[in-house]
């Protein structure tokens, strides 16, 4: 089996890197990670790479006037580790539009709520906020608008009687660890990808296998 080459982009604590890592260690998964980089140094992510013997680096974007030169000199690295996949794991900037459209397809980000609900930041402080009882996490494919792309899979978390945003991220985050090995998995072994800027499953079944895995 020909495993697909992933690079993921990080700044800080690095959990749903961990998940990654743990998922390509099966020796049946499809894909592989080749690089991970963070634009802080010194996060617990990179020593997570580091003990997994992932090459890792460190851009950090305030060396960068802009932030086209910054993503490029990212862009540089991915495409010297003739990267097929670049996953977003709690990587804090925005991309540049050249950046976005070259991975087009193979760029894609995790974020903490049932998309298109809860975009943007502090995401579990707006959850409770609102009184929805049902949260989540969603995959998705990335496009220059944020958190805004074809969703690739989706978990569902119950909101709980007195939830704190601690305890409400810390029961996302499971779902976090499962769905982000099952979304890139769908990916590198092409059974979803995006066409006509929707996602298109190569079995009609797939999305409903992908309900909840934190439920179950
Ligand atoms: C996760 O909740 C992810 O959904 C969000 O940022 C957090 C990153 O956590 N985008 P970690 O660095 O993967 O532990």
């Amino acid at each position: 089996m020909t495993r697909a080459r992933v690079g993921v982009l990080i700044s800080g604590r690095g959990s749903n890197l961990q998940a990654l890592i743990d998922a390509c260690a099966r020796p049946d998964f499809p894909a592989e990670i080749v690089c991970v980089i963070s634009n802080v140094p010194n996060v617990e992510g990179l020593a997570r790479a580091g003990r997994a013997v992932i090459p890792t680096h460190t851009i950090a974007h305030t060396s960068f006037p802009s932030r086209e030169l910054f993503d490029t000199a990212m862009d540089e690295l991915l495409r010297q580790a003739d990267v097929r996949f670049v996953c977003l794991a709690g990587f804090m900037r925005v991309l540049s539009a050249r950046f976005v459209d070259s991975w087009k397809g193979r760029l894609v980000n995790i974020h903490p709520s049932l998309l298109p609900s809860f975009k943007g930041l502090n995401v579990h402080r707006r959850v409770l906020d609102s009184g929805v009882r049902i949260s989540g996490c969603t995959v998705h494919f990335v496009v220059s608008e944020l958190d805004s792309g074809p969703i690739i899979a989706q978990a569902a978390v119950p909101v709980l009687p007195g939830d704190s945003e601690h305890t409400l991220a810390a029961r996302t985050l499971v779902a976090e660890h499962k769905l982000y090995p099952l979304a890139l998995e769908l990916l590198a072994a092409g059974t979803a990808r995006l066409e006509n800027g929707r996602t298109r499953f190569a079995n009609g079944n797939a999305q409903g296998q992908l309900f909840s895995p934190a439920l179950q």
